[in-house]
């Protein structure tokens, strides 16, 4: 162990994300009303260019118009790319009140994205006198972002979460495919005649794993956009758990109970952690450091997975 410990997430649970365009004020009570863990209303990229300012006032009346119970409330700002994203920040957080948690800044690219805008928060928490500092959550979706995505997780004491965002990442890396997520038709390995799939997201959930795990951030899995496909759905969501993330998107309400499951730790899974712990509680009391469970090698380590399992469960059934 690095004499640097590793810092620990936002204990709160973040299994699911539900997305909502910030035109659509008719959403707003159903996703309050939804087993999501967070909501993130949207200003980005599902609402259209002239509709910004009309989605702006929409969200900052439901966050304090709506009765949002126990949700996490995130909004997500336009890029830094865009004329949008300052009066986003501005009036959002001018005009709503304490109820907002986060703000999702998306396309980050580098840390001094991030700076800029919490710049631009400290500045108005501090003008209004805001008691509650608003957390955030950025999106890695482009080759900068994947590049720099150690930095980005360092970059400011709000962040609490990242989020892989498949489909702006697939166009900025130029990957051939309009599908947002899953498994990819064209990315296999042929042996003999038989086609194995690989996962082409593997390698920027690990980086962005690794990056959250570091600086003690939520790892989270983005939209799957075929919502129909729960299968597919579930097939992806369960890769980004066995991988260390804590949650996924829901672009679709249907998608919120598939999420819930596979970030859910299952009672069997949680068992199998308490026996473990107990095999090792039992195993120290002999001296020793490793011992025997269910035919195969539990040890120090072994103590640390099982704790990852029900640290989850405890966090989540409160
Ligand atoms: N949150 C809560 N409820 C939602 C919802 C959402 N994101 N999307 C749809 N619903 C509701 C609908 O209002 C409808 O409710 P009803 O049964 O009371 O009429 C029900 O769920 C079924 O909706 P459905 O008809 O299947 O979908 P739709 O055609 O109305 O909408 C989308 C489909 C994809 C346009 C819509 O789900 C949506 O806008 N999703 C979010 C997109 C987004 O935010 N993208 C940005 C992040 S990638
Ligand atoms: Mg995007």
């Amino acid at each position: 162990m690095s004499f640097r410990i590793q810092p620990t997430p936002p204990a709160r649970p973040n299994r699911c994300q539900l997305f909502g365009p910030g035109s659509n004020t008719k959403l707003f009570e159903k996703m309050a009303a939804s087993a999501a863990d967070v909501i993130n209303l949207d200003l980005e990229d599902s609402v259209s260019p002239s509709d910004k300012d009309r989605a702006r006032a929409n969200v900052i009346q439901a966050i304090n118009d709506v009765d949002w119970n126990s949700k996490y409330l995130s909004v997500r700002i336009n890029g830094l790319d865009t004329p949008y994203w300052y009066r986003d920040v501005v009036d959002v957080l001018e005009q709503a009140g304490d109820r907002l948690d986060q703000i999702m800044i998306p396309k980050v690219g580098c840390a001094a994205d991030v700076y800029a805008v919490d710049a631009l928060v400290t500045a108005i928490e501090t003008a209004k006198g805001r008691s509650k500092p608003i957390s955030f959550e950025v999106i890695i979706e482009s080759a900068a972002g994947i590049a720099h995505v150690g930095e980005i997780a360092a970059s400011s004491p709000r962040m609490a979460a990242i989020s892989l965002g498949a489909a702006d990442f697939a166009a900025s890396m130029g990957m051939q495919t309009t599908g947002i997520g899953g498994t990819q038709d064209q990315y296999y390995m042929l042996h003999g005649d038989t086609r194995h799939y690989a996962d082409p997201w593997h390698w920027a959930q690990t980086a962005i794993v690794a990056a959250c795990r570091t600086h003690g951030i939520l790892p989270v899995d983005g939209p799957f956009g075929d919502f129909s496909d729960d299968e597919g759905y579930r097939a992806q969501a369960r890769r980004s758990a066995t991988l260390g993330m804590v949650g996924k998107w829901a672009i679709h309400p249907k998608q919120i109970a598939l999420a819930n499951e596979v970030f859910t730790p299952s009672a069997e899974a949680v068992t199998e952690a308490r026996e473990i712990l107990t095999a090792m509680n039992e195993a120290k009391a002999r001296g020793e450091g490793a011992t025997v469970y269910k035919g195969r090698l539990v040890d120090i380590a072994s103590i640390k997975q099982a704790k990852v399992i029900v640290r989850q469960s405890e966090m989540i059934t409160g």
